[in-house]
C-alpha cells in the first residue's frame, strides 16, 4: 500500500544518504542493553536541544565538546550552571542549557535511568513533544512521530495540505498524519529520514524532486504538472 511504499523508499534512501553526525554514531541502531540505550538517549537529548535554534554544522563542535566534558547524564548532573553556560557560550537561548542541567538533576534524583516513553519524557524539565518524540523513537524504538519545520513541509507536500502551517490546527493535523506514517519497526530512522529529506531535498523554494525517494507518492509533485506553484512554499 501507499504508506508501506513511503516507509520502504524513505528508509532505503536514508540508509544510503544519511549524514554522518556524531550523535548518530553513538550505539547506532543496535544498542543491546539498558545502559547503552541510556547513553544513546542522552546523546539524542543533548543534540536535539542544541539543534533547536542552531544549524547542524555549528552544533557538531559544541556537541563533541559537551560529550567529552559530560559523557553521561550522571556527569552532567554534577555540573554547575556556570560551567554549563560557559560550554553553551555562542549557542544563544541559554534557557536551553539550564533546562538540560535541571533535567539531568531530575533524572539522577529519580534513580538515574532515562525515561523511555513520550509520556514519561514529557515530565522532564525542558522536554516538549518534539524532544520527547525524538528520544523515544531514536533511542527506545517507540513508534511515535517527530515533527519539526522540515517535516511540516514534507508532509504538507506529500498530502497537499494548503492550509497555513502556522495554524495550530494545521500543525496538529500534521502530527496526526506523521503518527500514521511512522515506521513501526524503525521509528527513529524513519523520523530522522523525514527531517533529513526536508533539510536536503524537499527544500522550500526549489525542491529536488528528481532525486526524491518519495516523488511517486507526492501529491504536490503530481499537482504541480497543472499548477507549478504547488511546489513553492514560503515555510
Ligand atoms: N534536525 C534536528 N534533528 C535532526 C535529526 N535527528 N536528524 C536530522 N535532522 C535533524
Amino acid at each position: 500500500d501507499e504508506v508501506g511504499e513511503i516507509r520502504a523508499s524513505l528508509l532505503k534512501w536514508y540508509d544510503v544518504n544519511k549524514r554522518d553526525l556524531p550523535w548518530r554514531r553513538i550505539n547506532d541502531g543496535d544498542a543491546t542493553d539498558d545502559g547503552e540505550r541510556d547513553r544513546k538517549a542522552y546523546a539524542v537529548w543533548v543534540s536535539e536541544i542544541m539543534l533547536q535554534q542552531t544549524r547542524v554544522q555549528t552544533v557538531i563542535n559544541y556537541f563533541n565538546r559537551w560529550m567529552e566534558k559530560w559523557p553521561s547524564v550522571h556527569h552532567l548532573a554534577q555540573a554547575s550552571i556556570e560551567e554549563v553556560n560557559e560550554m553553551w557560550a555562542g549557542l544563544g537561548y541559554y534557557r536551553r542549557a539550564r533546562f538540560l542541567l535541571e533535567g539531568a538533576k531530575m533524572i539522577v534524583e529519580e534513580g538515574g535511568r532515562f525515561p523511555k516513553s513520550v509520556n514519561d519524557l514529557r515530565k522532564v524539565r525542558g522536554i516538549g513533544e518534539y524532544t520527547a518524540g525524538a528520544i523515544a523513537s531514536i533511542a527506545f524504538n517507540e513508534a511515535v512521530p517527530v515533527v519539526d519545520g522540515n517535516v511540516v513541509r514534507v508532509i504538507a507536500r506529500l498530502k497537499t495540505i494548503s492550509a497555513n502551517p502556522k495554524d495550530t490546527a494545521t500543525v496538529k493535523n500534521i502530527w496526526r498524519l506523521a503518527g500514521q506514517l511512522v515506521d513501526v519497526h524503525r521509528p527513529g530512522d524513519f523520523n530522522q529520514a523525514l527531517m533529513e529529506l526536508g533539510a536536503t531535498l524537499c527544500t522550500p523554494l526549489s525542491p529536488s524532486c528528481s532525486s526524491c525517494p518519495v516523488s511517486a507518492q507526492c501529491s504536490a509533485l503530481s499537482d504541480s504538472k497543472h499548477n507549478p506553484s504547488m511546489l513553492v512554499t514560503d515555510y
